[in-house]
């Protein structure tokens, strides 16, 4: 079985490659990745001679080379994304470009060269598109038939794929299955995302950024137990179906904070309180029950603290990877972002 990985040298990209390559040895994985700024090879230095992973550098935009892939592949895991939300109020555009407009060059490519629908195309999507929940109603979850609401650039994006995906299959009949995943921590997280930006600042001896009140909630879930879900629709899941993935864990940013000055023996005086982000969605939480009940998945690695404190670990031991992803045009967008 072979599958058609978009994104594969980003954060999740990057460890869905490795999860398969150890867990699941029967795939051979074809990543093709546009190599933007969070986009790296060295995500990837550990596998990248591995018998069963094969890496094309091309755009998801260019149909020409889509097509091509899509002959020699029997699946598809898309995860090429335009990700920061914070970039997408800088400058929508390319979000809609890459996401939008880069899920409709997929699924025309792949419906060209599989004319009857015999494979499947897994749209990795985001919660974000459900909009945001209210602080005062804890039982309040997204769940699948939770309608769209997106509120920043990025995520409206992300809803515009979503329903293009869904559209492809309810028009052409494709194998097309949505996942809409909660936030995502662990090793090779572009330091512009909340964790590992608080880490590495912390490392050199720089305070956090949080914005607004730090109330804001997030529902936090490894890299793997994602990735693991991604696979369990892949394997498991049906035509047409949407599943959310969440970790049931929930924390607002300051209790976030606050674990993570813990773990590195660093003080209160370390944060700075910022000016909030504009249109800042106030709560995202998850409802996995369908994903639980229907397809038996379950996470196994988020447990807090523990995944948190593995999580900083990380970024302690690898401070080469970072350094590096932090300097050169890293610098102009933090000084962007956050001036000075
Ligand atoms: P990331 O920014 O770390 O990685 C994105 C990857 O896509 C990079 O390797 C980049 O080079 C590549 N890419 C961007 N534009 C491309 C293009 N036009 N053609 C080919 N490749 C291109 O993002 P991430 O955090 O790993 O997110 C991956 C996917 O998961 C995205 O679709 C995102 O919306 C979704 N998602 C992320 C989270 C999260 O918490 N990070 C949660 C839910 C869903
Ligand atoms: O919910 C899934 C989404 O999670 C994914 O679709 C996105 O690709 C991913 O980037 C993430 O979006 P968020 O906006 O939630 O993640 P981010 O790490 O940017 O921010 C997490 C929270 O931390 C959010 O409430 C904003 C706050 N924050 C973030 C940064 C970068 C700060 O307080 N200070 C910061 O400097």
């Amino acid at each position: 079985m072979k599958l058609l990985l978009t994104g594969g040298s980003g954060f999740i990209g990057s460890n869905f490659v490795r999860v398969v390559l150890r867990d699941h040895p029967e795939y051979e994985i074809l990543n093709v990745d546009a190599l933007t700024y969070s986009g790296n090879p060295e995500n990837l230095a550990d596998v990248e001679d591995h018998p069963n992973y094969e890496f094309v550098h091309g755009n998801i935009l260019d149909m020409e080379l889509m097509s091509e892939l899509m002959q020699r592949v029997d699946a598809v895991v898309h995860m090429a994304a335009e990700s920061h939300v914070d970039r997408s109020i800088i400058d929508a555009r390319p979000f809609v470009e890459t996401n939008v407009l880069g899920t409709q060059t997929l699924l025309d490519a792949l419906r060209k060269s599989d004319p009857d629908n015999t494979k499947t195309f897994i749209h990795v999507s985001t919660d974000e598109v459900f909009g945001d929940l209210p602080l005062d109603d804890k039982d309040l979850k997204f769940h699948e038939d939770t309608p769209f609401a997106p509120s920043s650039p990025y995520s409206s994006s992300k809803a515009g794929s979503d329903l293009v995906a869904m559209a492809y299959h309810h028009t052409f009949g494709m194998d097309v299955r949505i996942t809409n995943c909660s936030n995502n921590f662990g090793a090779y997280q572009f330091p512009e995302k909340v964790i590992p930006l608080f880490v590495t600042n912390l490392i050199e001896g720089k305070k956090v950024p949080l914005y607004g009140d730090g109330q804001n909630v997030r529902d936090w879930l490894h890299v793997e137990d994602h990735n693991e879900a991604v696979m369990t629709v892949l394997e498991k899941g049906k035509a047409g179906e949407r599943y959310c993935i969440g970790g049931n864990n929930e924390r607002n940013n300051l209790e976030l904070t606050h674990s993570i000055l813990e773990i590195m023996g660093k003080g209160e005086e370390m944060i700075e309180r910022v000016t909030d982000r504009l249109g800042h969605d106030r709560r995202y939480a998850i409802d996995a029950t369908k994903l639980k009940t229907q397809l038996g998945w379950e996470p196994t690695r988020s447990a807090w603290p523990q995944a948190l404190e593995a999580t900083v670990k990380w970024y302690v031991d690898n401070e080469s990877w970072w350094r590096n992803v932090k300097s050169g045009a890293y610098r102009e967008y933090y000084a962007k972002q956050y001036g000075g």
